[in-house]
């Protein structure tokens, strides 16, 4: 079999055993035993799920990361290999990130001896409820790394195109929970209670304030509410009502003010309205931060693999791979997957030509970033 068939199939039977976050047991039986068959060396980190192999001796050490797990989400894409856990898919493309990582980790074992040093292989759980880099690290596959590199597909990019840029790229991702307590009320003698309905409504137009009035305009900001919740009939007004919603910022200063506005607003209108408004903020994900020179790096080997590059814009999503920058520096990268439909679409279908490139780009990274000083 060839190897680009090879790396198809590893990722069509990824693809047919998709499994959530935290739950990929099946998934990292696989991947152990396509990597033990390889003849690759596996580190013996107490993990729950997830895999670490190491390749290469030395010092020196260089970290690639795929994710393995999958979403809750019944898949329509119709393709032949399709998922055989209803309700579950691979809709972010983790399969596909998996079989790159897997085709680098057998080209890479087949030049072992040329390389420079060592290049660990992080097969990573629970990227979609961010917390399976906590877990790698907690274990410690980051020990004595140097740099790492992750790639996520980017569906809206051509096969062939590869896409990074430094500093900051994807965005931390918070969430917020609103509770307006008024009184309630028969709705014909609203002069009786406190309408938390009206209270609310106030509440979302003062919200679009913050990005419109109170961050710099050449800032990143989103501040989206994207539920509200009160009242069950037409005839009565409700005590309470909740809202929910994110923010999306790339810059730490950014966030602290549009947090600090919500509760001003959220306390402005209370007090307005003789009602109580109390704001729960709870922080997900953080920026992601490329290192300037290794984004830089990525992108120049990239260019010499004869990818078309380009610079990212700004990411308004998150990804959990900001936790391992954090901790050390490396680059995160987008290779164009040309799916109709996008990530986390139930129709959603990267172009699989992309995996072998991809496979020999990683390799060669990992290779030339170990002569890197
Ligand atoms: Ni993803």
């Amino acid at each position: 079999m060839t190897f680009k068939q090879q790396l198809i199939d590893w990722r069509r039977e990824l693809h047919q055993h998709p499994e959530l976050s935290g739950e990929e047991v099946a998934t990292t039986a696989r991947i152990r035993h396509w990597l033990e068959s390889a003849g690759l060396r596996l580190l013996p980190y107490s993990l729950a799920t997830g895999v670490v192999a190491e390749i290469g001796q030395g010092e020196k050490v260089i970290a690639l990361r795929a994710d393995i797990d999958a979403l809750p989400i019944h898949e329509t894409s119709g393709v032949e290999f399709s998922s055989h856990n209803d309700g579950v898919m691979h809709a972010c493309g983790h399969d596909v990130h998996s079989s790159v990582i897997l085709g680098a980790a057998l080209l890479l074992k087949a030049r072992e001896s040329q390389l420079a040093g060592r290049v660990r292989l992080l097969f990573q759980p629970a990227e979609e409820n961010f917390t399976g880099a906590k877990a790698l690290i907690k274990a410690g596959a980051l020990e004595n790394v140097s740099a790492i590199f992750g790639m996520h597909n980017e569906p809206g990019l051509p096969v062939g195109t590869f896409a990074t840029r430094g500093g900051a790229f994807y965005a931390n991702v918070d969430r917020f929970v609103i509770r307006v307590t008024g009184k309630g009320a028969h709705a014909a003698r609203p002069q009786e209670g406190n309408d938390p309905i009206v209270i609310a409504s106030q509440l979302v137009i003062a919200l679009q304030t913050i990005a419109s009035r109170n961050i710099n305009t050449l800032d990143s900001v989103v501040v989206s509410v994207t539920r509200i919740q009160g009242g069950n009939t037409w005839n009565v007004l409700p005590e309470n009502v909740e809202l929910e919603g994110t923010v999306r910022t790339h810059n730490a200063d950014v966030q602290r003010v549009v947090e600090k506005r919500i509760s001003e607003i959220a306390a402005g209108l209370a007090s307005a309205f003789g009602a109580h408004i109390e704001v729960d903020w709870f922080n997900g994900p953080i920026t992601l931060i490329n290192d300037e020179k290794w984004a830089a790096f990525a992108m120049q080997v990239a260019k010499e693999a004869g990818y078309q590059t380009q610079t990212s814009e700004l990411h308004m999503g998150g990804e959990d791979f900001a936790v391992y920058l954090q901790s050390i520096p490396g680059a995160f990268v987008s290779i164009g997957s040309a799916s109709e439909y996008g990530l986390h679409h139930s129709a959603f279908n990267p172009d699989e030509a992309l995996i072998e490139d991809a496979a020999r780009y990683f390799a060669t990274l990992a290779e030339q970033a170990l002569l890197i000083k």
